[in-house]
């Protein structure tokens, strides 16, 4: 893949956003173009795929499509699967297995899949740093809280990055793009504390209804991105519109930044990779004399619009509208948001999603203080619920 080089940034404190980047070529094969744009050699690109791991948290997701991603996820790099899909009734977590193990075989790809709600968690996670992440029977619900699980097991690993890519990704050519999209992205980053966004082109949902069938944008992250930009702008003193991805789930970072940033739970979770950083260093920087923990480096964001549409599963008004709230809560609850902003919030809520209740806070986990390779291993060797491809 080609990417065009950036030639703007924006820079708060110690976060530095780039512009969005386009995909020049999506396929270069090891070519390296022109100046202005970067490619990564063949070599290089098979290098940094292998010390990219790929989590896909998964819900009951329709099994075809996840298949699709799996197979689409380029085979050097490490596979991770969370999920939290129903184990009664219809076992949908063990054909998830079935299709990682099936691949696993027949390409002899390193992947590990793990259930969030296996009780084997509860006793390994309590004894730790993130007992707060268990509710007695698993790992609480929720795709943040997943995801956190992914960061521990592409840890445990090895891995130097870490990507993650929805399971209910209905082009499996979308999919590689990501991938090609997070290797090249984060080698050209070459930083530390780095991470790759996704701009969608467009974005669409599956079954199509009478409705456009491609947007411009997702519904939500149009509103968290002005919301987020509307907050940078009126700190700065100097508009800005610089956030293009503030609920990308498909996004990678490396591993060292994964490790040191907090997390939040559920849908809050994009949303506050991005305000956190700006809070602890950004605006504690900035206006209060704080250090913060990723000084003297401090974090690249880059962002990419790839060129396949995103198509992903329709799953209703409700939904949408608990995640807008989760989403925008964190900035509510964020002292980057000022009293005009939130009212904004408030009423941008009511407008869009017809939710009028206070928009939730974010339930923030830290995993700095944990160990992750202890915490995987303790809990593989407990399971009786997960899949490594190496066991
Ligand atoms: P949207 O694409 O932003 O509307 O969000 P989705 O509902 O599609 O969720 C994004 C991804 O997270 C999908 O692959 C879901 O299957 C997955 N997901 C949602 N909730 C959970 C959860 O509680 N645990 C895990 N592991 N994955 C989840
Ligand atoms: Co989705």
């Amino acid at each position: 893949m080609l990417l065009r080089v950036p030639s703007k940034f924006e820079v708060f404190g110690l976060v530095k956003f780039y512009e969005v980047s386009e995909v020049i070529s999506l396929n270069s094969m090891g070519l390296s173009g022109a100046s202005g744009v970067f490619g990564l050699g063949r070599d290089e690109l098979y290098d940094v795929a292998s010390k990219t791991a790929i989590v896909v948290p998964a819900k009951d997701e329709d099994l075809w499509a996840f298949e699709g991603v799996i197979r689409a996820i380029p085979l050097p790099s490490p596979l991770i699967v969370v999920s939290a899909s129903s184990r009664e009734h219809v076992d949908v977590y063990s054909h998830e297995v079935e299709v990682v193990r099936l691949l696993s075989r027949l390409t002899g790809r390193r992947a590990v899949v793990v259930h969030q709600r296996d009780p084997a968690w509860v006793e390994v996670l309590s004894k730790t740093g993130l007992r707060s992440l268990i509710d007695g029977e698993g790992v609480r619900y929720g795709k943040g809280e997943g995801m956190i699980l992914g960061v521990l097991v592409a840890s445990w690993l090895g891995a130097s990055y870490v990507g993650f890519i929805d399971s209910d990704n209905y082009l499996p050519g979308s999919v590689v793009e990501y991938a090609l999209a997070f290797y090249t992205g984060l080698a050209m980053a070459e930083s530390r504390y780095s991470m790759v966004r996704i701009a969608w082109p467009y974005k669409g949902k599956l079954p199509a209804t009478d409705e456009v069938i491609l947007r411009k944008k997702g519904r939500v992250s149009m509103h968290t991105n002005s919301v987020l930009n509307a907050a940078l702008s009126k700190l700065r003193r100097i508009e800005t519109e610089i956030v293009k991805t503030a609920n990308s789930g498909e996004h990678a970072m490396s591993i060292e930044l994964a490790l040191r940033l907090p997390w939040a739970g559920r849908y809050a979770v994009e949303t506050y990779e991005l305000v956190s950083l700006l809070e602890s260093c950004y605006v504690n920087v900035e206006f209060r004399g704080e250090t913060c923990s990723f000084a003297p480096d401090g974090v690249k964001i880059l962002q990419v619009e790839t060129r396949n549409p995103h198509i992903h599963a329709e799953k209703g008004d409700e939904h949408i509208a608990r995640m807008a709230a989760e989403s925008l809560g964190v900035v509510y609850h964020s002292p980057l948001a000022d009293s005009d902003l939130k009212v904004k919030i408030r009423e941008l809520l009511i407008t869009n999603y017809l939710y009028e209740d206070e928009p939730p806070r974010p339930r923030v986990y830290d995993i700095v203080d944990v160990d992750p390779r202890k915490i995987v291993s303790e809990y593989l060797s407990s399971s009786k619920l997960a899949f490594d491809s190496q066991s």
